[in-house]
């Protein structure tokens, strides 16, 4: 019998079943999560590990970040030794605007939750542009120094992006410079105003991402119901980044009822 020529070796996609949970609202939902990594930050503080956390901007995270704040200000929660990589950044753009997801960070938890700025990392929107491809695999590398990102958290683009990576991205991506899709630059452009939002990001790459072991992906709004269903019930393809969290082990959808609409839950 004539053996059949080898084949080009591609990753199987793996289906996993994930959870999947709806919240009346996007503020139950949010402190039910900002709950949840609160205390698994402690579970592995008690086995004497720091916790790596993977962390996203804009709306979605906001009132996860508040409940942070609170918990630090009302319960004496210590975030001090907490370590943080966030998904991505605009480039070009200086930390000191308030556009940037430096200061998102800074103002909405680093600053009020006490997180201690030497374990905070964030890509530099301002890194040279030769330097650049040095920049994302020194991020890599900082990742894998702490031992990998223990929770990540995200939210999802209207067009299923995950961090800035847009559709067509490699799920083996990992952290690089890229084009931000007109959608994603149409979305950002009413907080800028007058400024132009940056044509190009720094992200965290879709392998860095699926590297985690543990993912809570985020999702509120109408806005978003159509990227959740395509995420969590589409093929996995590259047209939609979130498709690829369907091959990761351990994610919880964590959803308000208007971004579950297209959803068949039982
Ligand atoms: P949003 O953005 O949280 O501002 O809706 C999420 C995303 O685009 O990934």
């Amino acid at each position: 019998m004539l053996g059949s020529p080898d084949l080009p070796s591609l990753p199987i996609p793996s289906k996993s079943v994930p959870t999947v949970k709806v919240y009346p609202s996007a503020d139950e939902a949010s402190l039910a999560v900002a709950n949840q990594v609160a205390a698994e930050v402690k579970q592995l503080e008690l086995v004497g590990k720091t916790a790596v956390l993977g962390l996203p901007t804009g709306a979605t995270p906001e009132a996860v970040y508040r409940y942070w704040c609170q918990f630090h200000k009302e319960r004496a929660f210590h975030w001090g030794k907490v370590i943080t990589f966030n998904l991505d950044e605009y480039w070009p753009l200086p930390k000191s605007s308030k556009h940037s997801y430096h200061y998102f960070m800074e103002q909405r938890l680093f600053g009020p939750a006490g997180f201690d700025p030497r374990n905070t990392f964030i890509p530099d929107g301002m890194i040279a542009k030769a330097q650049i491809d040095e920049h994302c695999r020194s991020y890599e590398a900082a990742i894998e120094r702490v031992g990998g990102i223990d929770i990540q958290l995200l939210g999802i683009g209207i067009n299923g992006h995950l961090g800035f990576n847009e559709p067509g991205s490699s799920h083996q991506s990992a952290t690089r410079l890229v084009d931000l899709a007109e959608t994603t630059r149409e979305r950002a452009q009413p907080s800028f105003g007058e400024t132009e939002v940056p044509r190009y990001g720094i992200t965290m790459g879709l392998s860095t991402i699926l590297r985690s072991r543990h993912v809570y992906l985020l999702a509120f709004g109408a806005a978003k119901a159509d990227a959740v269903h395509c995420a969590l019930h589409g093929s996995i393809d590259i047209d939609c980044p979130g498709s690829f969290l369907q091959q990761h082990p351990n994610v919880h959808w964590v959803l308000d009822t208007a971004a579950a609409a297209q959803l068949e839950l039982a």
